[in-house]
């Protein structure tokens, strides 16, 4: 424990540490960004976005939170990647950094490239593109759906006006041609009726009903590629298997990109095409979806997989792993699962995991499967 005085000088240093970041911040943000800064080139033409060594921090009074702390995966044209791990792993911040919606300037991306193809052949970081082309990518390029659709849909404009807003903002049909494709959006999220849907309010409007709105707003301007955060989290269990179908199919259906962000294995196994399991700010596994589901490595996965409902017998109690993500300010040097571990060796004292490959697609970060030389 700390005393007193060692306590109220840790609390001025990290004041002093983030009112240099805030100055830096604003004196960054007052310049003119040349494109020389922001421009870059895909590593691989296939992917549409690179996500390469992303660190997200934020400043706090409590000290430096490491919420993102060294992601690297590609999201691929076409391709349906989850991001999974328990509530706190980052996996929002992830997808706020990309969307760069970060509450700024306690939250920054401290370090890292995010080189996005956008439609007109260019490629560009958004970690240091400036507002102008954010506000282009962000509904044309990139959509999100968020966990709660309330928080997405307003509730003093009918469904129809907050559809068609976006159609507008993006697109240059006339007033008919809104409507018709307004229409059109509604069917495709599977409502029924959707001239009676388009008058009404939100409140009106189930759970269910209200997210598929919100998928239908995601879909309005056709983005390249679609985040959603926990889709299915708020809705009910019967609720969230027709929304998960309701992706499914519309997956199929469009040529975008799909970051499907849950806490749920089950949410994954069907959607994805490639899972990443992040654990307080790190990928601590990664592989096809095959991969992750026949063949888990890392005992935080294992124990991911264990904790499923329906993994489960009738008289079995369900599985949780025990105790907590850590904390993000102050992490350890070794392991950061260490302390929960069931599986754990001598190693595993040492210094924090790499990820290394055991297979050309498979990537685990864990002492278990390191080879000695
Ligand atoms: N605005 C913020 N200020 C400080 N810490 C934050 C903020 N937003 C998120 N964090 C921290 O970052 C970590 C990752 O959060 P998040 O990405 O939301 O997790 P999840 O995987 O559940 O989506 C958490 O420890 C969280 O407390
Ligand atoms: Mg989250």
């Amino acid at each position: 424990m700390l005393s007193e005085q060692e306590r109220k000088k840790q609390l001025k240093e990290i004041k002093k540490e983030n009112q240099r970041r805030y100055r830096e911040y604003n004196k960054n943000k007052r310049k003119k960004v040349e494109r020389s800064i922001y421009e870059t080139k895909l590593k691989d033409e296939n992917n549409l976005l690179e996500i390469d060594n992303l660190h997200t921090y934020f400043y706090t009074d409590l000290g430096t939170v490491r919420a993102v702390d060294g992601v690297s995966f590609n999201i691929p044209k076409g391709k349906t990647i989850g991001v999974v791990g328990e509530s706190g792993c980052g996996k929002s911040v992830t997808s706020l950094s990309v969307m760069r919606l970060l509450q700024e300037p306690q939250g920054q991306i401290a370090s890292g490239e995010l080189r996005f193809a956008l439609r007109d052949g260019r490629t560009i970081n958004l970690a240091k593109a400036p507002i102008n082309e954010m506000e282009h990518v962000r509904g044309n390029e990139i959509s999100m759906i968020f966990q709660e659709p309330m928080t997405t849909l307003n509730p003093v404009f009918t469904i129809g006006k907050q559809i068609s807003e976006v159609l507008a903002l993006h697109t240059k049909l006339t007033k008919q041609e809104l409507i018709n494709k307004t229409y059109e959006l509604i069917d495709m999220v599977g409502i029924p009726n959707p001239e009676r849907i388009y008058r009404m309010y939100p409140h009106e409007l189930s759970g269910g009903m209200r997210q598929r709105i919100v998928i239908a707003m995601a879909l309005a301007c056709d983005p390249q590629l679609i985040i959603a955060d926990e889709p299915t989290t708020a809705l009910d269990v019967t609720i969230q298997a027709q929304i998960l179908d309701l992706m499914r199919n519309l997956k199929d259906k469009i040529a975008a990109s799909i970051m499907l962000i849950t806490h749920d294995l089950g949410v994954v196994a069907e959607m994805a095409d490639e899972v990443v399991v992040m654990y307080a700010g790190r990928i601590i596994e990664q592989g096809t979806t095959m991969d992750i589901f026949k063949n888990p490595l890392h005992p935080y996965t294992i124990g991911l997989m264990k904790s499923r409902p329906n993994m489960i017998g009738p008289d079995e109690k369900l599985y949780s792993i025990p105790g907590n993500v850590p904390s993000p300010v102050n992490l350890p040097d070794h392991c950061y699962f260490k302390n929960r571990c069931e599986s754990c060796i001598a190693k595993c004292s040492s210094k924090y995991p790499e990820l290394i490959s055991v297979s050309p697609t498979h990537k685990v970060a864990c002492y278990r499967y390191v080879k000695e030389a």
